[in-house]
């Protein structure tokens, strides 16, 4: 069952009760798995989650693009030191900025990059709203508007490659939460219209736009088809850097419980490594882990209209940019 996300303490508990029920539906992909010639995409690789899977995927064999913002010296070099593998290369973007993402999208194409394995896991959690660069609120941005015009842009332009005769087709995997559970329906009243939030109401608006996040992969998977495998997960709790908003007098509280209860990034990275290595992921589309459960997605991600509607009313957002 779900778990209530609905405040950050009741996130950190839930968080606390699924780790405690362990893992282990799902065997970890064998380290024998490699990714030799397989380019790979991290979007948020400075850090956490994204930082140990760029680093699994690189030590596998893959050729790891790691998509960060500027400021990111030496993570190349770390990635590389880390992972033992040379292959590793930065590309520079700002998910929260519709601007740069479109900028990535077409250095992708003039380079000619084809990607086979695309793990689209920026993330955040603001402690009050604020506004992305295009003024939309940045969960919001950076959870869902910035992934679809990635994803979209990158299979338009052909370095996503669909299944054909010579090509195998890529894998795009979304790093969403099990907070989607707890968010309300989408209002798509108020589609889009930056709501101010405080502390209090964060964690509400973190699930909102995993909400989005989840009910737009489940549509891009039934609309793809068996063209491309297109996965979403949730992690399970990361030690990981999500806290670095948290207020001051917080941390205290907030840290040692990450610190102590929750998955390492290395761990928490198998459910990605599964969906991204595994032959299984190679050959469906449409799977969603929780840690290393497969599940089915909330109801209200799942229903096919709210799938259309996110789809419709998104685009005349991406018009410049799709
Ligand atoms: N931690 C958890 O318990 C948990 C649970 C469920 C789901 N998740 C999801 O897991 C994903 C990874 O989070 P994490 O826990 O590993 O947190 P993290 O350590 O804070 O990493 C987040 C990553 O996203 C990047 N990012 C944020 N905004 C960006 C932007 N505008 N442009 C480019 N990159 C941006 C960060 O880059 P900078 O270093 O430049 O800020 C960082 O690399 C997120 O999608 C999160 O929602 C986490």
């Amino acid at each position: 069952m779900a778990g209530n996300h609905d405040t950050i303490w009741a996130a950190l508990s839930s968080a606390i009760r699924d780790r405690s029920k362990g893992q282990g539906v799902i065997a970890p992909v064998p380290k024998d798995v490699r990714l030799d010639s397989k380019v790979c995409l991290v979007t948020g690789a400075s850090s956490g989650l994204g930082k140990a899977v760029a680093v699994a995927l690189a030590a596998r064999g893959g050729r790891v693009l790691l998509a960060c913002r500027p400021g990111h010296t030496g993570l190349a070099e770390d990635i590389s030191a880390l992972s033992g593998s040379r292959q590793v290369k930065l590309c520079e973007v700002d998910i929260a900025d519709l601007d740069s993402v479109a900028a990535l999208c077409e250095q992708l194409k003039n380079d000619a990059t084809r990607i086979d394995i695309a793990v689209l896991n920026a993330g955040l959690m603001p402690r009050e709203a604020r506004k992305s660069a295009q003024g939309f609120e940045l969960m919001f941005a950076v959870h869902f508007l910035a992934n679809r015009l990635l994803a979209e842009r990158m299979i338009r332009d052909g370095v996503l490659a669909a299944a054909g005769d010579e090509a195998v087709r890529s894998r795009l995997i979304f790093v969403s939460s099990e907070a989607h559970r707890s968010s309300p329906p989408i209002d798509f009243e108020q589609f889009a219209r930056f709501t101010p939030y405080g502390l209090k109401d964060g964690m509400k608006h973190y699930s909102v736009s995993k909400l989005h996040l989840t009910t737009y992969a489940r549509a891009l998977a039934r609309r793809l088809g068996d063209d491309f495998a297109v996965h979403a997960l949730c992690p399970g709790p990361v030690n990981s850097n999500m806290a670095r908003e948290a207020p001051w007098f917080l941390k205290p509280l907030v840290l040692p419980i990450m610190r102590g209860f929750f998955l390492s990034p290395e761990k928490a990275a198998e459910a990605v490594l599964y969906l991204a290595c595994s032959e299984d992921a190679g050959a469906r589309t449409g799977i969603y882990l929780h840690m290393m459960r497969e599940k089915a997605v909330a109801p209200l991600a799942e229903d096919e209209s709210n799938g259309r509607h996110l789809i419709e009313r998104s685009d005349a957002l991406l018009t410049n940019y799709l």
